[in-house]
Formats: structure tokens, sequence, C-alpha cells
């Protein structure tokens, strides 16, 4: 898909890797629409772009509520029209053991990023089917190809996550609407500062993989819509990772286990 001249709205665009992916995508040419839940954050992000020369929007929006989901909707068709681009990044969760988790954060934690995915995306969907064109990218985890201990709720939501993409990969063959899937392993934004502990559970196999900044995310995103690629994952070891678990899925598992927490 070409991103010159594109509409792509991205969420989860107030901070770390969406807010690179909004810097990115408008300097290849696209209209960018950037949705979360703080407004000032999302308004300084777009200063920045329009300072830079580029286009930009933002609209205040909680992607897990059904309710904010549609008024994003109705608003971004009034006010700028259908985006040809949707990114599926605005996501949270600490990782913790299902008994260590309280019922209310295991809703926040599959609300953003599963339950936003599928809100968003059936939003914009109708307009791009009956258009015959448009690319969604959902960015993932590591934890939905190799799944560590002591994240039980992050996990599944990414897992499901990973599903819906496949779902829709099936869905929307020959509609001209088109989805990829953007894995990237650890990426140095403010994430696990904003999820506390997450950080000292990550398995030492990570060690064997660099960390990315969320500009060389936002590249992979637009590398992804660009080319039309089903799947980026990055950095390459990651790809390793991803290969072995389809080949010795058990090897896989256990070395993850064996260098992941432990309580
Ligand atoms: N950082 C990593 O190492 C890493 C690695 C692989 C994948 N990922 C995934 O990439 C995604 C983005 O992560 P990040 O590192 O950029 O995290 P981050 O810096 O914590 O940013 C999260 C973004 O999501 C938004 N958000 C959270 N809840 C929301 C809600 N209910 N409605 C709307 N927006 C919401 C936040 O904005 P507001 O607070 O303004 O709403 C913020 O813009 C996450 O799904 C994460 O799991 C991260």
């Amino acid at each position: 898909m070409r991103i010159d001249g594109a509409v792509a709205l991205i969420t989860g665009a107030s901070t770390g890797i969406g807010a690179a992916i909004a810097v990115d995508l408008a300097r290849r040419g696209a209209h960018v629409l950037l949705v979360a839940r703080n407004a000032e954050a999302l308004e300084e992000r777009v200063a920045d772009i329009r300072g830079r020369g580029g286009r930009a929007d933002s609209f205040t929006a909680d992607v897990g509520d059904q309710e904010q989901v549609a008024a994003l909707g109705a608003a971004v068709r009034e006010q700028v029209g259908v985006p040809d681009v949707v990114v599926n990044n605005a996501g949270a969760g600490r990782w913790l053991y299902l008994d260590e988790t309280e019922p209310s954060e295991l809703e926040t934690m599959t609300a953003v990023p599963y339950t936003a995915a599928l809100l968003v995306t059936r939003e914009f969907l109708p307009d791009m089917l009956a258009r015959r064109s448009g690319w969604i990218v959902t960015i993932n985890s590591p934890v939905s190809r190799m799944t560590w201990p002591g994240a039980t709720g992050y996990a599944g939501a990414r897992w499901a996550l990973r599903g819906l993409t496949a779902a829709l990969r099936q869905d929307l063959r020959g509609t001209g609407v088109g989805v990829s899937e953007v894995v990237p392993g650890k990426v140095l934004s403010d994430y696990f500062a904003n999820n506390p502990g997450a950080e000292d559970r990550i398995p030492k196999i990570d060690a064997l993989m660099p960390a990315q900044t969320p500009e060389q995310v936002a590249a992979a995103v637009a590398l992804a819509v660009a080319r039309e690629r089903r799947e980026v994952l990055l950095p390459w070891p990651l790809k390793v990772a991803d290969l072995a678990g389809r080949f010795t899925p058990r090897l896989l598992e256990k070395v993850v286990a064996l260098t992941g927490h432990r309580r």
C-alpha cells in the first residue's frame, strides 16, 4: 500500500512506539491520525509533526471502550474520512501470574491491545471493504511466539491478538484489504516504567536480542505497509527463535522456561 498520500490512524500514539510510527508515516507523506487517552500528550505530538511539515490530527479515545471507539469512528469519518491504514498499537499490561492479578487489571490488559484491536478494526473495516482497499497492522509482543512465565494475562492477550491477525488474514483474502503483524523484541520506550515489574520478568534468552528503538519499530511498520508484508519480526535473532519454535516448539518452550522468571 502506498504510504504517501494515505490517511493512517495509529492507536497508542501519545508516546513510545505509536508516537514514533506517527512521525515516521507522516515523514513518508501520510496524513496521520493520532489516538490515545492523553489529549495533552497527543497535541504535543501533533504540533511536533506539523512543525516538521507533516499532516497530523489527534483524537482522544479509550480504544478499549465500545462507545468511545464508535465516537472515534464517527469523528474521524466526519473530520478526515476513512483511514487507508489502521495501526493497532495501543497496549498495556503488567507481567503477573494469574493468581497475582486482580480481575479489573485482567480486563484492562485484555482491553488493550486485544479488544481495542477488535473494536477499532471493526469500526473502519466496512468502509475499507466497500472501497476494496485498506491495510491493518497489529503490533504484537514476542510472547505471542515464545510464551514466558509470570505474565499470564499479558501473554493471553497477545496470543489473542495473534489469532485475530490470522483470522483477519483469512477473512480478507481477495478483498483488497490486507493485514500485517509487526513483532518487535524489547523496545526502549516507557512501557516498562508504565507497567512496573515487567522488566524483571524478561527471560534471559532476551540477552541474545538487542533492544530496539521506537524508531526502528516504526521503520518496520512502514516496510510492512509499503511492501504488504504479512509479518515482520525484529531484531533478526527473534526471527530465528520464532523459526526454532515452529520446528522444535518444545525445545524453545524449555529454553524460555529455564531462562524465565521463577517464583
Ligand atoms: N516496549 C516494548 O518492549 C514492546 C515490545 C514488543 C511489543 N510492545 C507492544 O507495543 C505496544 C506499545 O508499547 P509501547 O512500548 O509504546 O508502550 P507505552 O510507551 O507504554 O505506550 C503505550 C501507548 O498506548 C496508549 N494506551 C494505553 N491504553 C490505552 C487505551 N485504553 N486507549 C488508548 N490508548 C491507550 C498509551 O497512551 P495513553 O496513556 O495516552 O492512552 C500510549 O500511547 C504495546 O502493545 C506493547 O505490548 C512493546
